[in-house]
């Protein structure tokens, strides 16, 4: 509980999302904006604009030929495709400050985060769960919370750890009680004071007991089971904590899950530059 006074400090510290995320979001939305605006705003910022075209060149795009324009990525890749590489840009910098504390290694929560929000997308595509505008944000962004706690967790993981194996807390839980807020409130706080959309709050403050009502906070907390099974990432404690229930609301079997790990192995093999840390 020591340290709650500080965390609010962080959060209102925490540099805002670069103004073309933003937009992002107002374009999510008002699908009948204009994404011509969103260009304009990229095309002030010359480091994201290279950074964007670097992205959108690299091999996981597989393009036949060299995008050299915004314009250009937005008509061979579309709206959508451009947005998320934005977001995924955008967020890089925050990841990067994540330390220690959650027995991750320098990026693999960068990895892990990239990969929950990959899988986002192939669910989608193979399984044909709907289309949602925020769900690829949401498992982006989902563990945000941690860029901050990580520091807190770190100094205090002995204590956590012990309230996990000795009394069988989960590892959220033990979070909170020892530090006084866990990682998925304090990333929907964070999300609050970014102005996001409160669907995108909820999913990500839902990501570890997802509302069974709520589509995308079951698809994230999918993602992020699936990750961690795959070893993207750790989840101390979690095993496939709500699988079933989640699995179930979302109409999904086993063998959905399984092909859809395999196609996202096959992506990350690709997706070199997305995961530059
Ligand atoms: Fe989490
Ligand atoms: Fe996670």
């Amino acid at each position: 509980m020591k340290h709650i006074r500080i965390i609010a400090k962080d959060i209102k510290e925490l540099p805002p999302l670069p103004e073309v995320a933003q937009k992002v979001f107002s374009l999510l939305h008002d699908p009948k904006s204009n994404v011509q605006d969103l260009v304009k705003v990229i095309q002030l910022d010359q480091a994201m604009t290279a950074n964007i075209l670097r992205l959108c060149n690299s091999a996981y795009f597989g393009l036949k030929r060299k995008i050299s324009s915004l314009q250009e990525a937005l008509v061979l890749l579309g709206q959508k495709k451009l947005h998320e590489i934005i977001m995924t840009d955008s967020s890089n910098k925050y990841y990067k400050k994540a330390g220690l504390g959650y027995n991750l290694e320098k990026g693999e929560l960068w990895k892990h985060s990239v990969a929950c929000a990959l899988l986002s997308q192939i669910l989608v595509q193979k399984t044909g769960l709907p289309e949602d505008p925020f769900l690829f944000n949401a498992a982006l962004l989902h563990d945000i919370g941690k860029v901050i706690l990580s520091t807190y967790v770190r100094t205090e993981y002995d204590q956590i750890i012990r309230l996990v194996k000795e009394q069988q807390y989960p590892f959220l839980q033990a979070e909170k009680e020892i530090i006084g807020i866990d990682h998925a409130e304090l990333g929907a706080r964070i999300a609050e004071e970014w102005n996001f959309p409160e669907a995108l709050v909820e999913a990500i403050a839902q990501h570890h007991v997802p509302d069974t009502e709520n589509y995308i906070s079951c698809t994230v907390h999918l993602c992020n089971l699936m990750t961690i099974m795959m070893g993207i990432g750790t989840g101390y404690g979690l095993a496939d904590y709500g699988k079933d229930d989640v699995m179930k609301k979302l109409g999904l079997k086993e063998k959905h899950l399984e092909s859809c790990m395999v196609e996202l192995w096959d992506e990350l093999q690709q997706a070199e530059e997305l995961l530059k840390y």
